[in-house]
């Protein structure tokens, strides 16, 4: 009877102690013990879509920065321009979350470049950076690289697009091309448009991505579910995945080591770290390398790809958007190859980019940050440990800013002399010290693939063709599936050059 009694009062202050909030601490929905608030942003979520609009709506009941309870996790919401550079600049928020799922997918500890902090990253960031800056990040030898890509393509889109008569899924249209690119500069080794090994990886990379989302999902919110429910949860599904992955990789990298050791990829210069730093108690091992990788992949890839296809999107939407990036063209570029270089006097274009990363926000909510140690945020006490969610969207949607957010406007980002406005509430790559370290090679890609395919391509609508307005949900945001003509604006000097 007593014991009863004991473990009855035991539970009740577990329960008391799991929904308290801390003083001057951030408002927010309603919590219950054990789940927090999660069946409620479930619901919220399947009504409005996505978490950036469940953020939103919460924010227009409880402030610019509110807090919900995650299943397990303490987290704190913040949107608007002011609190979301506060976050991103502030050492005390440079943290990334620990947690079930983020261990699970790095042999069960804190490995790689995303997902860690403190000194460890601090040294793969630097590592990954040096390496990157060397491989030639926005110079030629990069150029180079992206330029081979965009040309397998064009000379694809050629070949299937039949004079313009076949309409073309642009959904994955780019993801073949920019994986491709990335393992090249990873690995050192790039596949044909139709590999098979290419096209798994491909597809692994696809279905993490709509399996997951910031916070690691619910497997990270609530850990037990995946003895309760281990297909439901999606674990024995991410099990699987990160299996058929690590395999691919460990293969790349045993492949490497048999391999005269004087190329310049990362694996390479990653196992030369690794012999360096044999006796020190340096973060390089290999298991460290074959989750880096991942992240690698993960952030680069999907994000870059999706990033062109709203860019497609957007030109077929607006012909007049892509008369005017064609004239421009036809002006500064003529019939020669385009060149990185001609960025600069492209600055239409350069606004199209631009406002389509504004508009399309395919990364809505900044990688999940921690605070490290117990600090403010505006007027509230943060505690530490807390992850916190940061915002972009609501930046990059802000009504008083922008004046007309929701519509698609190049012309916001150009002056009267037709100069690039640099406007900071623009920030699709994040600020501060966590900010995006494939900013360069993002924004190489896309330029260099939209230049070359509007400067060879007028697009159309295929008749009958209703353009998509819902967009999916993962990790990333990205157009729901939609088919374009590539009506061939000029004959294509090297069509016989590979194939
Ligand atoms: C259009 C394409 C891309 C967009 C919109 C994008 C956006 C972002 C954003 C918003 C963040 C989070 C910043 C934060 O948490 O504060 C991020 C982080 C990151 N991105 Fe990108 N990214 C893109 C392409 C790439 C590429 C191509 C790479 C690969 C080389 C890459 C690698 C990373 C990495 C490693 C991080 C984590 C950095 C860290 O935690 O220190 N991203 N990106
Ligand atoms: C391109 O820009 C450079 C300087 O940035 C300038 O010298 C050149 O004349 C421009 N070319 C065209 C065609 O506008
Ligand atoms: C913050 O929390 C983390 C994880 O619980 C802990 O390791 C760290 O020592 C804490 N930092 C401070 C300053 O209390
Ligand atoms: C196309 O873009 C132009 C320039 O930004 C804008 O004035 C026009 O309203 C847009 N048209 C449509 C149909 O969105
Ligand atoms: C437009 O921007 C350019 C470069 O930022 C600047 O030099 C120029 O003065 C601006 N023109 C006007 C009219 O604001
Ligand atoms: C805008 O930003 C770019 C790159 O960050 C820089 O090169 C340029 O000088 C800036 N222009 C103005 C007017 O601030």
């Amino acid at each position: 009877m007593l014991f009863a009694v004991v473990i009855i009062f035991v539970l009740i202050i577990f329960c008391i102690l799991d929904i308290i909030t801390p003083h001057k601490y951030p408002i927010g929905p309603k919590r219950f013990p054990l789940v927090g608030s999660y069946l409620e942003i479930r619901k919220l979520r399947q009504k409005l879509g996505f978490y950036h609009l469940v953020w939103d709506h919460l924010s227009q009941q409880f402030g610019q920065v509110f807090s919900v309870k995650l299943g397990r996790i303490e987290a704190v919401v913040v949107t608007g321009y002011d609190a979301v550079r506060q976050v991103l600049c502030k050492d005390d928020f440079d943290g990334r979350p620990d947690g079930f799922f983020f261990r699970f997918r790095a042999f069960y500890k804190r490995l790689g470049i995303v997902f860690v902090d403190g000194p460890m990253w601090t040294e793969q960031r630097k590592f990954c950076m040096q390496h990157l800056r060397k491989m030639g990040f926005g110079s030629i030898s990069m150029e180079k690289l992206i330029n081979e890509e965009v040309n397998n393509l064009l000379l694809d889109l050629i070949r299937r697009s039949d004079n313009g008569n076949k309409p073309i899924d642009v959904n994955g249209l780019f993801d073949v091309s920019v994986l491709n690119g990335l393992w090249a500069m990873l690995a050192g080794q790039r596949f044909g448009l139709y590999d098979s090994k290419l096209a798994k990886l491909m597809e692994l990379t696809h279905v993490s991505f709509r399996m997951l989302d910031m916070s690691g999902g619910i497997l990270n919110q609530m850990p037990f579910i995946r003895f309760l429910a281990p297909k439901c949860s999606g674990y024995r599904d991410i099990k699987h995945i990160l299996h058929e992955f690590y395999t691919f990789l460990k293969a790349s990298v045993e492949d490497h080591k048999h391999r005269v050791n004087d190329e310049e990829d990362l694996i390479c210069a990653f196992l030369k770290e690794i012999e360096k730093n044999k006796e020190s108690t340096k973060s390089f091992s290999e298991e460290q390398l074959l989750v880096l990788l991942l992240d690698l992949f993960l952030a680069g890839s999907e994000t870059t790809s999706s990033t062109l296809s709203f860019v497609i999107l957007h030109l077929l939407r607006n012909q007049s958007v892509q008369d005017k990036v064609h004239a421009e063209l036809d002006a500064a570029v003529g019939d020669r190859e385009v060149l990185l270089s001609d960025k600069n006097n492209l600055t239409y274009l350069e606004a199209v980019l631009m406002e389509v990363q504004r508009h399309s926000n395919v990364a809505p909510i900044a990688i999940a940050h921690r605070s490290i140690r117990k600090t403010s945020l505006q007027e509230y006490k943060i505690p530490n440990d807390t992850l916190i969610l940061a915002s972009i969207w609501s930046v990059h949607m802000d009504k008083q800013h922008w004046g007309d957010p929701e519509n698609f406007r190049p012309e916001r980002f150009l002056n009267e002399t037709g100069q690039i406005i640099n406007d900071s509430w623009f920030i699709p790559f994040g600020i501060g010290r966590r900010r995006c370290l494939g900013e360069v090679l993002a924004k190489t890609n896309v330029f260099m693939f939209v230049a070359k395919i509007l400067q060879n391509f007028e697009l159309k609508v295929p008749e009958g063709v209703q353009l998509p307005d819902i967009h999916q949900e993962g990790v990333t945001v990205s157009p729901s599936p939609f088919s374009a003509l590539f009506i061939p604006r000029r004959s294509f000097p090297n069509s016989d050059k590979r194939f």
